[in-house]
């Protein structure tokens, strides 16, 4: 495939996550694409469940676009999942109506660790395909991010075989065996780091690393099997495709409390979650690294003068743009498939408006 694509309409995402000045506060949400969209609803009615949808480009362009038809948004997400990594090592990803997601291959002894491998050449193919198809149709309104799970995080979907809230099984593993631990992440590790830089191969304009359970570690266990993992996938990363920089976002969901050790991988922006104040978040890392985040997906509950107030407040704690921009606003977590579009109407304008007043003032 071609990799020639239209330039950038839109860049402000982009000069944000590099701490450059913008105009105003860019905007995306975590899961922009999903089931609080009747249209995404229907398209997955159409392609029959979640990984039909995400495994054909034609149906992963049409719903990663369909948000953006919607709201003012400033970045696409390409639609997939994390858990495709691990599919792909062979452990057989399903999806059980109303529940999570499910492994039929789960890693449950020590033989099965032995012979995991990384994906074989090809068999992410379609999520590649997909990043270029929505590059070309997005024809340049805004840069689309590519995506991955961390090694930490993938690793506790392959070994619980599910989501959990425990963590029983990982953590046995863990505290028990931390070689063969060491054996799953460095393997994860080598499969993210190949996993977005072909993303990047094929269009992606920057990356995030989603460690959603980084969080459920002591500190300690966090920083040795989460931190240094994605430490090593930052590092193998390109950092520039056709001359533009090629910016990746780190975010440890309940991280909180290592900003200042985030801040150090390398990477060049922070994802935070609800229970950080992101003007101590930024006076904490300094000029090291952007910020995106962090509104609690709950206040998209809220009436809309309650919504405005909460965006607001946000806006305001990050502080005074002029003095350094470099934030991003985002959810703290994806986006509740109860939320009202009109809802998501309300908190795009509020942070367009808000933020250009903000730099008015
Ligand atoms: O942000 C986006 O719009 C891009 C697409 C995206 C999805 N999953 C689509 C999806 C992204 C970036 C993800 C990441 C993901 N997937 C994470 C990390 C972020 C986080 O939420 O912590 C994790 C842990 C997963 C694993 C996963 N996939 C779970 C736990 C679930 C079920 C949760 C639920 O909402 O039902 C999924 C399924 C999934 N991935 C859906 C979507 C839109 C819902 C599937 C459906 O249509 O039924």
């Amino acid at each position: 495939m071609s990799t020639q694509f239209a330039p950038l309409k839109n860049d402000t995402f982009l000069r944000a996550l590099m701490r450059q000045e913008t105009e105003y506060t860019p905007l995306w949400l975590m899961r922009q694409a999903g089931r609080y969209l009747p249209e995404y609803r229907a398209t997955r009615k159409r392609a029959g469940s979640f990984m039909s949808l995400a495994k054909n480009p034609d149906f992963a362009t049409e719903v990663t676009i369909q948000p953006l038809d919607r709201f003012k948004l400033d970045a696409a997400i390409l639609f997939s999942d994390i858990l495709t990594v691990p599919d792909a090592m062979g452990l057989g990803l399903y999806f059980e109506e109303g529940e999570g997601p499910k492994f039929e291959r789960p890693l449950k002894d020590e033989k099965s660790i032995m012979d995991l491998k990384v994906p074989v050449e090809g068999s992410l193919q379609y999520v590649f395909d997909a990043v270029t198809q929505i590059r070309r149709t997005l024809d340049g309104r805004v840069p689309l991010i590519g995506f991955s799970g961390s090694p930490w995080t993938l690793a506790c979907y392959m070994v619980e075989g599910q989501g959990s809230r425990e963590f029983h099984g990982i953590k046995t593993l863990m505290y028990k065996r931390p070689d063969l631990m060491d054996r799953i992440l460095r393997l994860n590790a080598e499969a993210v780091a190949t996993y977005l830089n072909a993303q990047i191969d094929a269009g992606a304009q920057a990356v995030m690393i989603f460690d959603s359970w980084g969080g459920a570690l002591a500190d300690g266990a966090y920083q040795r099997f989460s931190l240094k993992y994605m430490q090593d996938v930052v590092s193998k990363l390109q950092k520039e495709k056709d001359g533009k920089r090629i910016p990746c976002i780190v975010f440890t969901k309940g991280g909180g409390l290592w900003l200042e050790q985030i801040a150090d991988i390398g990477a060049d922006a922070l994802g935070l979650d609800w229970t950080v104040n992101l003007g101590q978040a930024r006076a904490r890392v300094g000029d090291k690294v952007a910020l995106q985040g962090n509104l609690d997906p709950a206040v998209l509950f809220a009436e809309p003068d309650q919504i405005r107030k909460e965006v607001t407040a946000a806006l305001h704690s990050y502080g005074k743009p002029g003095a350094g921009h470099g934030h991003v606003f985002n959810l703290g977590h994806g986006i509740s498939q109860f939320t009202s579009p009109d809802a998501v109407t309300v908190l795009v304008e509020t942070v367009h408006e808000v933020s250009r007043q903000q730099r008015q003032a």
